[in-house]
């Protein structure tokens, strides 16, 4: 009797000691976030989300937003469609996010092209 007691002791702990190691293994398979300290570049990492996102409609459907590649950055922050340090107030960002209506049309970023502009939003905006 004591023997099977040890068995079946045994054989929950195996199993305890799986699911903690597969609840282990979930955590490492996740993509890292982005360290909070990464300064994010307009050029390598904003234009390559607009260029493949936006600029085929702005501005051809909207002339007063221009994200093509030499006009983005003027259109976005001198029009005040960004707005530093203030991601939640920004029009541009807000369009990301749904409100009013999503942009682009087809459908939300990712996640985390939408957290790299708030950052870099957040960060100042600066023209780098
Ligand atoms: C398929 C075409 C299309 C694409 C792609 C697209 N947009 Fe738009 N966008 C529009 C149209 C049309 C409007 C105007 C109607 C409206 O406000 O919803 C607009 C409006 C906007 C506005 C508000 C402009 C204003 O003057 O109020 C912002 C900001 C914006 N888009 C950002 C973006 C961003 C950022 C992307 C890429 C992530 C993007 N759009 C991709 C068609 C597009």
């Amino acid at each position: 009797m004591i023997k099977s007691k040890n068995s079946i002791a045994h054989a929950l702990l195996f199993v305890i000691l799986f699911l903690l190691s597969s609840c282990y293994y979930d955590e490492l398979v996740e993509s890292e976030p982005l360290a909070e300290d990464v300064v994010i570049s307009f050029t390598e990492d904003i234009q390559p989300i607009l260029k493949t996102n936006c600029s085929s409609c702005h501005p051809l459907l909207v002339p007063a937003l221009d994200l093509t590649e030499n006009n983005a950055y003027e259109s976005m922050v001198n029009e005040a469609y960004v707005i530093p340090e203030n991601a939640e107030g920004s029009t541009f960002y807000q369009r990301l996010l749904g409100n009013p209506t999503i942009m682009p049309p087809s459908g939300a970023l990712p996640d985390s092209d939408i957290e790299i502009i708030r950052r870099w939003i957040e960060q100042g905006a600066p023209n780098n």
